[in-house]
């Protein structure tokens, strides 16, 4: 079916005129997801879409980098607090699309706070992958609570990623705070250290070393660790009982980019039923921001997890997130 809805997009794209221009695309979801949006955007349209795909900090850097003179149009996916910063940084441009009445009150949330220089395309909830065969072999129980982590079977058993580069692991930190408090939570993750046997740079990294055997535990957001399950790895995933954050996903245009118009437009699709549809079709179960894509069962429902309240804007300040992350390598990272 979901071969289909892709066929009959590229079928559309036999009315294709001539090329219609490009678009830079800094794409901060996985691959598979860039890839079939590129293609189906090009065909149908005629604009060639570039992808250049880097985790959330990574493009937060990139962004900051090119600020005298931008290459990139448009910054897709990744977490939301890295779109928060790079709106406060001045590094992307305001933009009130009329959709915005079409999306779940979350996605129109994140452009409030970002007054308007970015919006939610997805919504994803953090929580733990495990590989079921390894779990059995050591006969070990499933991670069902942040507290269940800092167990000593999983010494050495833990991936998740590095914050500076990854919006998963700055989405971890800032989870744990919010539960926590600031220095139960540091106390936490020192003490979580131990278990942790690398600190990735890539969010998805950790699910994919769970998927392969490599490791039995990594703390992810629980659509990536959907997507290894439905390719057939022995993974599964929990929420943990104390609570937890999610990610929102966002869509910024570049302030300046070369390819201004082309990125509203792209930006204006990526909105659409239409266009939100080709994250399933790519096997990948963030929970979609237009309110009329239709459902899917493996997508996970936020009201059957314990969400705390989380503060998108406090923790998508620039000035926060600098510091938590400084503070996370010095007395995480660099105690190792
Ligand atoms: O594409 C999977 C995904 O988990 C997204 O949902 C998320 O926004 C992004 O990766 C985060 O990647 P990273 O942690 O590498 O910044």
């Amino acid at each position: 079916m979901q071969r289909w809805v892709i066929g009959a997009a590229l079928a559309g794209a036999a009315f294709t005129a001539q090329a219609q221009g490009q678009v830079n695309v800094i794409c901060s979801v996985q691959a598979e997801w860039c890839n079939t949006m590129a293609t189906v955007y090009s065909k149908t349209t005629g604009v060639k879409v570039n992808i250049t795909q880097k985790g959330s900090g990574e493009a937060l850097a990139q962004l900051n980098a090119e600020k005298a003179n931008p290459k990139t149009d448009l910054w897709f996916g990744g977490t939301g607090d890295t779109h928060l910063q790079a709106a406060e940084m001045g590094l992307t441009q305001e933009y009130k699309s009329p959709q915005l009445k079409d999306l779940h009150p979350w996605a129109v949330r994140q452009a409030e706070d970002a007054k308007y220089r970015t919006v939610g395309v997805y919504l994803g909830p953090l929580g733990f992958g495990f590989n079921k065969e390894l779990l059995a072999k050591k006969k070990a129980a499933a991670p069902m609570s942040w507290a269940d982590l800092l167990k000593p079977e999983f010494k050495g058993e833990i991936q998740m990623a590095n914050p500076a580069s990854s919006g998963t692991a700055y989405t971890v930190i800032a989870t744990l705070v919010q539960i926590m408090g600031e220095d139960k939570a540091f106390d936490y993750l020192r003490a979580m250290n131990k278990n942790v046997s690398t600190y990735t740079r890539s969010g998805t990294a950790p699910v994919k070393a769970v998927a392969r055997g490599e490791t039995m535990v990594s703390i992810s957001f629980v659509h990536d660790v959907t997507t290894e399950a439905v390719q057939g790895f022995p993974v599964d995933s929990s929420t943990p009982s104390e609570g937890t954050g999610a990610e929102i996903g966002s869509m910024s245009i570049v302030k300046f980019g070369p390819n201004g118009d082309n990125a509203k437009k792209f930006y204006e699709w990526a909105l659409t039923p239409g266009g939100q549809q080709f994250g399933l079709a790519a096997k990948q179960f963030q929970l979609p921001s237009n309110k009329n894509v239709a459902k899917d069962p493996r997508v996970v429902d936020p009201a059957r997890i314990k969400l705390i309240n989380y503060d998108y804007a406090k923790y998508g300040a620039s000035a926060e997130r600098r510091r938590l992350i400084s503070k996370w390598e010095k007395e995480v990272q660099d105690a190792r």
